[in-house]
């Protein structure tokens, strides 16, 4: 079995954090979101993977590299235009062959092991295997019609919808969706709908089985998502305290990583401080994630995600926020106090 994670795609609704940073690299407790999937992957034992990007030589090699790292082999497959997740399986092919796949969204981020559900495949071989989840609001996702475990029907974003099981963004093929993708017409949004091929499947009364994730599933796609599954993989964090603590009080599980300098400041976890940060004279409350040689003074945050090398001074209190990298955030010194913002396309700004 092979593995294909995508992570191709514009990233719209990421906006503005998108334009200079692909959604899949964007750290959730510190660590870029695509590797989350890469653990999942390596650790069910499948080392043949390959990613879909948007360009040669893209930012997500550069990060991820050759999958030495995992002790597996990554081969990039380049999808200039994000044409939907079945034209992504297309554009894969020749490195996919006639072997089974399991096709995982590389912004999607999910706690179960995926162990369980490829040993399932492997006893029952269905043409295809989706992975559910009950959510509240399933007007918003792909959703199942089921009959025990094998799915009768998907749906795309129902009015009306037959159950309360959502897609995840994890499935698992054999070669015979090859056969239905090259049958496939692009969608009233114009693109080659991954669903619309399972549906395919299931038209030609083949057999599509399902799996309940049993753990939390997440979705990146939005800064909501991304700052809840922040806060649910900080839930998990091992405290660890590799930096410098002075005249400081750090409560909970926290993780302060080697050359970190907390000074006079309280960090309540959990939350996670990286490399080089200095944290002065600050308050940092649960569910912060603070990347690699950031600058906070004289501020007040928590449940926010800031990248590397930001520069966040007398800033009171910073709640809910994605900051990018190398973003400043100062308190204007001269009167009148006036906001003065340099912002980039599409950015989002909530004032007190
Ligand atoms: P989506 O989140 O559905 O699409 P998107 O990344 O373009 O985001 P937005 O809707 O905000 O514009 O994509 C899910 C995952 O699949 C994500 O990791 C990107 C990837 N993808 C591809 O690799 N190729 C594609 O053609 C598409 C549509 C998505």
């Amino acid at each position: 079995m092979k593995a294909l994670i995508l992570a191709g795609g514009k990233g719209t609704r990421l906006r503005p954090i998108t334009y200079s940073l692909a959604k899949q690299l964007v750290p959730v407790a510190n660590k870029p979101v695509i590797e989350y999937g890469i653990d999942a992957i390596v650790n069910a034992g499948i080392k043949e993977i390959g990613i879909i990007v948007i360009e040669d030589n893209s930012p997500i090699e550069e990060s991820c590299g050759d999958g030495s790292r995992w002790g597996a082999k990554f081969t990039y497959i380049v999808q200039p235009d994000p044409l939907g997740l079945a034209h992504a399986v297309v554009t894969a092919k020749p490195f996919l062959g006639d072997d089974d796949f399991i096709m995982y969204l590389g912004d999607n981020l999910i706690k179960s092991s995926l162990g369980d559900l490829i040993a399932e495949f492997q006893e029952y071989r269905p043409a295809a295997t989706v992975l559910l989840t009950p959510v509240p609001d399933p007007t918003q996702f792909g959703v199942a019609e089921m009959e025990g475990d094998q799915v009768v029907r998907l749906e795309e974003k129902p009015k009306e919808p037959k159950s309360n099981l959502a897609l995840v963004g994890v499935y698992l093929f054999d070669k015979v969706i090859h056969d239905v993708i090259a049958q496939l017409k692009p969608s009233a949004r114009g693109e080659y709908e991954i669903t619309e091929a399972i549906q395919g499947l299931i038209d030609r009364k083949m057999t599509v089985r399902s799996h309940i994730v049993t753990g939390w599933w997440k979705d990146t796609g939005t800064v909501e998502a991304m700052l809840d599954a922040n806060r649910l993989i900080l839930e998990d964090i091992e405290p660890s305290q590799l930096g410098t603590v002075e005249d400081s009080q750090i409560d909970g599980r926290v993780s302060i990583a080697k050359g970190a300098q907390i000074t006079n400041s309280k960090v309540r976890g959990p939350a996670i401080i990286g490399e080089g940060c200095i944290i002065t004279n600050s308050y940092i409350g649960p569910f912060s994630a603070i990347d690699r040689n950031t600058i906070i003074t004289d501020s007040e945050i928590e449940h926010s995600i800031v990248l590397q090398d930001c520069e966040i001074i007398g800033a009171t209190r910073m709640d809910g926020c994605l900051i990018g990298r190398g973003a400043k955030v100062k308190q204007g010194v001269q009167k009148p106090s006036v906001l003065r913002l340099v912002l980039g396309d599409s950015s989002e700004v909530t004032l007190p």
